[in-house]
């Protein structure tokens, strides 16, 4: 890439400030249910501390505690989990700036450091000048591993690149290959799927994907107004009235460019969304009050035939209410059948890399992305603050 990674670093003697996505799911007892993108931050940590640094300080938000301490959001139980997979002791300090936070880390017999929660002060998110520059302070360079919040120009991101060397580390490395390289010159045939609640969520990543791709595969709550824009009956079932114009002239469109978009041709349909529900399947047109759950069999059986020859697909987006086992077939069925394939298989993080993970066949896909919001960016072409701001080679 264009951009300094951590390989083109003098790391020696040197201390490290890097700035990780640890912003992981909790239970209610604050225990981690997903450790994924700490474990994916490690190759990078053990990079770093292997070359001989002093210290590696690392940093990350949690949840969404806009500019105040909140208890829950702390990153405390994050460097026990931290510790634990790492096998070496980790310093966790309750703040992330100021004279004692830099003593503590002058102070500290252990070389690896997670400040607390960077949201607790205010001026991350505005991405304060000054506070980035005290962030940067503590540090000789700066290597940002954190894809998933690449999205945001905040102070821990974007603002402390002006004060140092800033490079990429492998995971965000390797997110830019696959989301940027395989969608830039993919192998074809390029089949993208689409799911999830609304269009307007996924208009961005249509308009950029839909000149470069071969197919188009929508699922979930906003194929129905796809549906419907073609004239088709959808009973109950997710509505954006205000996209419907918008679904037209996309279909319109892919006719234009000779593009396929495939829609489902038959659903599972209930009348109140509740896992209990008694459930119907039914063709393309979803009766009066009903409401389409999840895609069913014959659809499920239109998209494999697209799939099966694909070379590259990449999924963003389920293709029913996978939360609820009733209706998670359509998205479990065509995640293994996917998972079977020789084809590059790229899946967009959050709800997405969530399902995968919930099928067991994570380990069957090519590339999961880290990132939710950031990789829905990526996808829409986007240049993500994060990652512009890095130093360049
Ligand atoms: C995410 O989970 O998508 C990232 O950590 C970014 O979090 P944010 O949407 O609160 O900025």
């Amino acid at each position: 890439m264009a951009k300094l990674t951590v390989t083109d670093l003098q790391l020696k003697g040197k201390t490290v400030l890097m700035r990780v996505d640890f912003n992981v799911p909790q239970d209610t007892n604050l225990k981690i249910t997903d450790d994924t993108r700490i474990r994916a931050t490690l190759p990078t940590i053990k990079y770093i501390l292997e070359n001989g640094v002093t210290k590696l300080i690392l940093m990350s938000h949690l949840g969404r505690p806009d500019g105040k301490i909140v208890a829950k959001y702390s990153l405390k139980p994050i460097a026990v989990k931290l510790q634990e997979l790492l096998g070496q002791p980790v310093l966790f300090l309750n703040d992330c700036v100021g004279a004692n936070i830099k003593n503590d880390i002058a102070a500290a017999k252990e070389r690896i450091v997670l400040l607390e929660n960077l949201r607790f002060h205010a001026e991350e998110e505005a991405n304060d000048a000054g506070f980035a520059k005290q962030l940067a302070s503590l540090a000789d360079i700066f290597v940002n591993d954190a894809f998933g919040t690449a999205h945001r120009a905040h102070a821990s991101t974007e603002g402390v690149t002006h004060y140092l060397k800033s490079a990429a580390g492998f995971l965000l490395e390797k997110e830019i290959e696959y989301l940027g390289s395989a969608v830039a010159n993919p192998e074809r045939p390029f089949v993208v799927i689409l799911g999830g609640a609304k269009v307007s969520d996924k208009i961005g990543v249509i308009e950029n994907l839909l000149p470069k791709c071969d197919a188009i595969i929508i699922g979930g709550g906003m194929a129905y107004t796809f549906l419907k824009a073609q004239g088709k009956a959808i009973g109950n079932s997710k509505l954006e009235k205000d996209k419907l114009d918008l679904a037209k002239s996309i279909l319109d469109k892919a006719k234009q460019l000779k593009k396929d978009i495939l829609l489902p041709i038959d659903n599972l349909i209930v009348e109140t969304i509740d896992a209990g529900a008694k459930t119907e399947l039914v063709g393309e047109n979803i009766p009066d009050g009903k409401i389409a759950v999840d895609i069913g069999p014959k659809t499920i059986a239109f998209f494999e035939e697209k799939l099966k020859t694909a070379k590259t697909i990449v999924w963003n987006g389920p293709l029913g209410i996978f939360e609820m086992d009733p209706f998670s077939k359509g998205t479990q069925e065509i995640a293994k059948f996917i998972s079977g394939l020789k084809a590059v298989s790229i899946i967009g993080g959050g709800d997405t890399a969530a399902a995968v993970a919930k099928f067991n066949l994570e380990d069957k896909m090519t590339h999961i992305s880290t990132g939710g919001g950031a990789s829905l960016e990526f996808l829409e072409g986007k240049i993500l603050p994060g990652i512009a701001a890095l130093t360049d080679k």
